[in-house]
């Protein structure tokens, strides 16, 4: 009511915003390198560093490159990584079996990042799909990606995560029951402070295109597409299920994917669960960005700063961003 009765010209909104320091002195959201987690994609081997087509200024870091990358961006205040294996085609099989071999190149890669910087933070993906040669998150059996089957071996992926040294598992998979039962056997195995990012409200959608070429994912074979089990685009209260069930499940924090086109879906879960919500700029948003801006139709600093204030001001606490190393750099100026 308060508002309908400002009255012009004792208001002009626009006075606070005539000069630059009293527009910064009302400005409600902000955005801090501690809001930012880069995802990374790794590849075995050494002394690699290859661009993804799809995904220009992204590389596929064999370890000790990325090593040398994390030396200055944690010096610009990188505060965590979230870890993406790309995985030799020959290594890939119906259980993608590799998820939780103890000589999997991954776990040695957290091994080596915790040791060099114990204060990053290092989150870990949970799901079958860089792992299984028909590109799917779980188990096929019958033709159909079995729910239950696919929960053991992702507690058994987790664990060996948890063991190598991840703050962070982040199950991506969208299975039902899965974050209850990774959590339990955290809670059997010495793990209790080994948090879960749960992927709670992940939507089925074309924009995670670029990715599955960056970690070799191929095309899917039978069933053809992920809407088994990630959300249908339509919905929005299905989603907010996803994310209560996760909660009560033992979740610690939750996220919401892709990021700019579910905007509401930050809001309402923020406003409902008030967890600490976090949401990820998948790679079709990062080509998108890259592909407009490398044609001179949006200004690229200007756009990318834009969309994170966008994913502060909805409610998220921080950002999943291929562009956390670009964003760093422009924070410091
Ligand atoms: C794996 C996973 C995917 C992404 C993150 N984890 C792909 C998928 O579910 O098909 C996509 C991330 C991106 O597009 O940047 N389950």
């Amino acid at each position: 009511m308060k508002y309908i009765s400002r009255k012009f010209p004792n208001t002009r909104l626009r006075r606070i915003r005539m000069k630059s320091f009293s527009r910064k002195m009302v400005s409600e959201n902000f955005l801090s390198h501690n809001d930012l987690i880069w995802p990374v994609f790794l590849s075995n081997g050494d002394k690699s560093r290859d661009e993804i087509s799809s995904m220009p200024g992204v590389y596929r870091y064999s370890i000790d490159i990325l090593l040398k990358e994390l030396d200055i961006l944690v010096e610009q205040g990188l505060n965590a990584i979230a870890l993406f294996p790309m995985i030799k085609s020959e290594l890939k099989n119906e259980r993608g079996s590799y998820a939780f071999e103890p000589k999997n190149f991954i776990f040695e890669a957290v091994r080596k990042i915790k040791k060099e910087y114990p204060k990053l933070g290092i989150i870990c993906d949970v799901a079958l799909d860089p792992y299984t040669n028909h590109g799917h998150d779980g188990i096929i059996i019958n033709g159909k990606v079995d729910n239950d089957k696919t929960l053991e071996n992702l507690i058994n992926q987790s664990l060996n995560l948890a063991e190598a040294g991840c703050d962070i598992v982040a199950p991506s998979d969208m299975m039902d029951g899965r974050v209850g039962v990774i959590r339990s056997s955290f809670e059997n195995n010495g793990f209790n402070n080994v948090m879960i990012m749960s992927y709670a409200a992940k939507y089925s959608s074309s924009l995670y295109g670029p990715f599955r070429d960056a970690v070799n994912a191929g095309k899917l074979t039978e069933p053809r597409n992920k809407k088994s089990y990630q959300m249908d685009y339509a919905n929005s209260n299905e989603s907010m299920h996803e994310i209560s069930m996760d909660i009560a499940e033992g979740a610690d924090m939750i996220m919401i994917k892709p990021g700019l086109p579910y905007l509401d879906i930050i809001t309402k879960s923020k406003q409902l669960f008030s967890m600490p919500t976090f949401t990820y700029q998948v790679s079709g948003e990062y080509s998108m960005i890259m592909s407009a801006s490398e044609l001179d139709y949006i200004n690229k600093e200007d756009a990318i700063l834009e969309l994170m204030m966008c994913f502060k001001r909805a409610g998220a606490d921080g950002i999943f961003t291929y562009f956390t190393p670009f964003l760093l750099s422009c924070l410091k100026n």
